[in-house]
């Protein structure tokens, strides 16, 4: 039986290859996406998740719109990293599949409640709004979640929107702050791992070489979204955040991590939205997330080029 997961997301090239990788691969069943406002605002996310889903041919898999802004603050964007549309780089068309009705948050409330306990998987790539939304709308769905596993925070890689804070965190503090507190069982993807997937040039070239559409777009979508990241860390390539989520899921046993206390910043205006991450156990404050320190890089790129070739 296929793991059943729901992928809130922001896409943002990196979130299209996550959302590429989960439908291409038999061990996923990707029950319904749903978009909020992060890398650019909902208007094009939720577009831009539905194109994605089209160019893996998959028309057929329910979108959602959630939350077009933060709880409590501004939306702050990135269009300096993903451009303009938020997926730059490839000429998608235009999507044909309609947007479901209703809003992403009620989506994800709806499934967890009637689909089994514990069956359920939900796999945030973005800020943490819709989620927090629905966890505030329906507590009950903490207990009948399996596992939340997102992408979001750093420890020891610090923060790449501010010196201590990650984008997806930064943009809603107070949601990362609900969810985190939730007591679901939740596993944390940081910048520690993902900058440690580099789209280098002789990755992306075997996306290329597939010479089929999924697999040219895909390499666009690197070569554009990289172009930021290389220069602000001089690298060969750019880190490739949000697939991990799912590899991590296809398969664990290309990551290590440790089960620690993970606290959200949401006061200091220097700090805010940090991952105090208690790496070191120094405090008594309770283990709540099974932080994932490292990855096996070229474990992770074989995975995705080799699933990304299947579409
Ligand atoms: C995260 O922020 C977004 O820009 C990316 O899509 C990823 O989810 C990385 O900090
Ligand atoms: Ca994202």
């Amino acid at each position: 039986m296929p793991r059943k997961i729901i992928i809130d997301t922001d896409p943002g090239q990196d979130d299209a290859m996550a959302i590429l990788l989960a439908l291409a691969s038999p061990e996923l069943e990707v029950v319904g996406i749903t978009a909020v406002a992060g890398n650019v605002p909902l208007a094009l996310t939720q577009k831009n998740a539905r194109m994605v889903c089209e160019l893996a041919g998959r028309a057929d898999i329910p979108v959602y719109a959630g939350a077009d802004r933060p709880l409590k603050r501004e939306l702050v964007t990135a269009e300096y990293v993903h451009g303009k549309t938020g997926l730059d780089g490839p000429v998608l068309p235009e999507p044909t599949m309609q947007l479901r009705d209703g809003h992403g948050a009620d989506f994800i409330v709806d499934t967890i409640m009637a689909e089994p306990e514990g069956e359920v998987t939900l796999c945030p790539l973005a800020p943490l709004t819709n989620v927090a939304m629905a966890l505030e709308k329906e507590p009950r769905i903490a207990g009948r979640l399996r596992e939340i596993v997102l992408m979001g925070g750093g420890c020891f890689e610090g923060g790449n929107v501010t010196p201590a804070a990650e984008f997806n965190i930064y943009v809603d503090p107070e949601a990362a702050d609900i969810v985190l507190r939730a007591g679901v069982p939740m596993t944390v993807v940081p910048l520690d791992v993902t900058h440690k997937t580099l789209t280098t040039a002789s990755r992306v070239a075997r996306f290329r070489d597939m010479g089929t559409r999924p697999g040219e777009a895909a390499a666009q979508m690197m070569e554009f979204f990289e172009r930021f990241d290389e220069q602000k860390y001089g690298t060969d390539g750019g880190p490739l955040h949000d697939p991990n989520v799912i590899a991590y899921l296809l398969k664990p046993e290309l990551y290590s991590g440790r089960q620690i206390n993970v606290e959200i910043e949401t006061s200091s205006e220097l700090t805010m939205g940090m991952t105090v991450a208690d790496w070191w156990g120094v405090t008594n404050r309770p283990k709540n997330a099974l932080w994932v320190r490292d990855v096996d890089a070229d474990g992770f790129f074989e995975l995705l080029t080799e699933r990304v070739g299947r579409l």
